[in-house]
């Protein structure tokens, strides 16, 4: 539970003061008794004889059952510390089992008032992120899993600060949605469950259409029906608009995701080890799904439209063969070499019907598309690819921003000759072998036929990481929404 307040009642409970490299702690607000001071500035001047840079969250006992924690920040930071650290003090204190409650005492930061407010409003916002848990369906009781902590942040300027944690509070709950759609298991979380959990994002003011088989077959998008084929679940389309700009006539920005709810691989069909973890095949919609509530809580002053192609990739009798052809939404036909090749056949529908129907600013697209991309980058960057060094360059810039890390790899007419099929316009894998993200990419690049500009983000390595990190206890983590809201408020607001 995090609350704000503008003064203490009473200074009996543990709490948490931000100290800079000088290591001195000034009670400029005589927020503190004297003697409680002086106990943090003895500890201070011990802590500088301890010469270890990394370390920078300490605690001491002021008495028997008041703790002070110490967060020491750098001289020099980079604009994602405050929310790693902010993520960091949540690690620390859960070590703490008896802590029940924090006063944070937001004055002791020795900054210029902008730059606290929104080193604080960040800091609570990493805090946050990382208390993420999943655990609806572990049967013991939820209380006895989750500690709760009441976090009480104490500041002059709670207004201001509270303001601006709005902002980020908005993105916390876009991360902790597709999170919580990524970490949904496959059984439950099936197109049509997806669906409705997306149509119940109406009341923050979304405007959420779906298209079902019987209209997308009317519509024509095929070659996203095909993948669904298989599959006793059916297939949907559904559109997000978000409309927080007055002048409506603006063209909106477009995200466009795969929502593939369980890869088989179909009848090309994927080895048993590790396939359970083709249910996070569907975290690139989920990203846009988070991102367009986000957008609403907020009350983004941008259009935005989400698009997301909802499917599941069986095997069964009535499965896509390797070898058929589709006529895509696009007209372009498609063969299909290798039915766990879904993604892209997803997408391609997806794209050129965002395309048409919206005529967008820009599309960017997310998929959890190849395992290629796991080889190539692991789990640090995702892929990114483009039509445009603008979008590109805002899109890595927005990226190093907030430490959601992509490194562009390259399009060219030769990779993209590797997809041409022999008997149809098309096809959905490279059988020369090698550059299996770049052929990929290339792949959706054809039903990107208006020029609009385009990015598309392999997202396979970052989406669910077995490991815990800074902001995140491991699982789901929900890469791209923090990037991606940071782009839209930096360039595109
Ligand atoms: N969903 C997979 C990609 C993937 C792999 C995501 C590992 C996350 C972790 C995708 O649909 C797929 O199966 N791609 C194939 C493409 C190949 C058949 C050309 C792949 O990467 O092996
Ligand atoms: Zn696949
Ligand atoms: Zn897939």
């Amino acid at each position: 539970m995090l609350s704000f307040a503008s003064s203490l009642d009473g200074d009996k409970e543990s709490f948490a003061i931000f100290v800079n490299d000088k290591s001195h702690y000034r009670d400029k607000k005589k927020l503190l008794s004297k003697n409680t001071a002086q106990k943090i500035n003895s500890f201070l001047s011990g802590l500088k004889e301890k010469k270890n840079n990394e370390e920078y969250i300490f605690s001491f006992d002021i008495s028997e059952k008041q703790k002070c924690f110490v967060i020491k920040i750098k001289n020099k930071f980079e604009s994602y510390w405050p929310q790693e650290s902010g993520g960091n003090f949540f690690s620390y204190i859960k070590k703490n089992k008896d802590i029940k409650k924090i006063n944070i005492y937001a004055d002791s930061l020795d900054f210029e008032r902008d730059k606290l407010v929104d080193f604080l409003s960040q800091f609570l916002f990493g805090f946050n992120l990382k208390s993420y848990t999943f655990n609806k369906y572990k049967t013991l009781k939820k209380e006895t899993i989750k500690q709760k902590i009441d976090f009480k942040v104490i500041t002059s300027i709670k207004e201001k600060i509270e303001s601006k944690y709005k902002y980020y509070d908005a993105i916390k709950e876009g991360v902790f949605l597709t999170r919580d759609l990524v970490s949904e298991p496959p059984n439950v979380l099936n197109p049509e469950a997806y669906v409705k959990e997306i149509k119940k994002l109406s009341k923050f003011g979304l405007k959420v259409k779906s298209y079902n088989e019987k209209d997308l077959k009317k519509l024509g998008l095929n070659a996203l029906l095909g993948v669904g084929q298989g599959s006793a679940n059916e297939t949907y389309l559904v559109t997000l608009e978000w409309k927080g700009k007055n002048n409506s006539s603006k063209k909106p920005i477009a995200f466009v995701g795969k929502g593939v709810c369980f890869d088989t691989g179909g009848i090309s069909l994927k080895p048993a080890k590790f396939m359970e973890e083709m249910k996070y095949d569907m975290a690139g919609s989920a990203v846009v799904v988070g991102l367009l509530k986000s957008l609403a809580l907020r009350k983004a002053k941008v259009n935005a439209v989400g698009v997301v192609g909802l499917v599941e990739n069986m095997p069964g009798s009535n499965a896509q063969r390797p070898g058929d052809i589709v006529k895509s939404y696009s007209g372009k036909t498609i063969e299909v070499l290798n039915t766990d090749a879904e993604g892209r056949l997803v997408l391609a529908d997806a794209l050129s019907f965002t395309e048409k129907k919206y005529k967008p600013k820009f599309i960017i697209d997310l998929a959890t598309l190849t395992g290629a991309i796991i080889i190539s980058l692991g789990e640090e960057y995702a892929g990114l690819f483009s039509n445009n060094d603008e979008l590109s360059k805002n899109i890595f810039q927005s990226s190093q921003n907030v430490n959601e890390k992509v490194w562009r790899l390259p399009l060219h007419k030769n990779y993209d000759k590797l997809m041409d099929s022999t008997i149809a316009d098309v096809q959905n894998i490279n059988y020369a072998g090698g550059a299996g993200s770049i052929t990929a990419a290339q792949f959706l690049q054809r039903f990107i036929t208006n020029k609009t500009p385009w990015a598309h983000l392999d997202i396979a390595g970052m989406a669910f990481s077995k490991k815990a990190a800074n902001l995140n206890p491991g699982g789901a983590t929900g890469f791209g929404v923090r990037l991606l809201s940071n782009l839209i408020k930096k360039y595109y607001e």
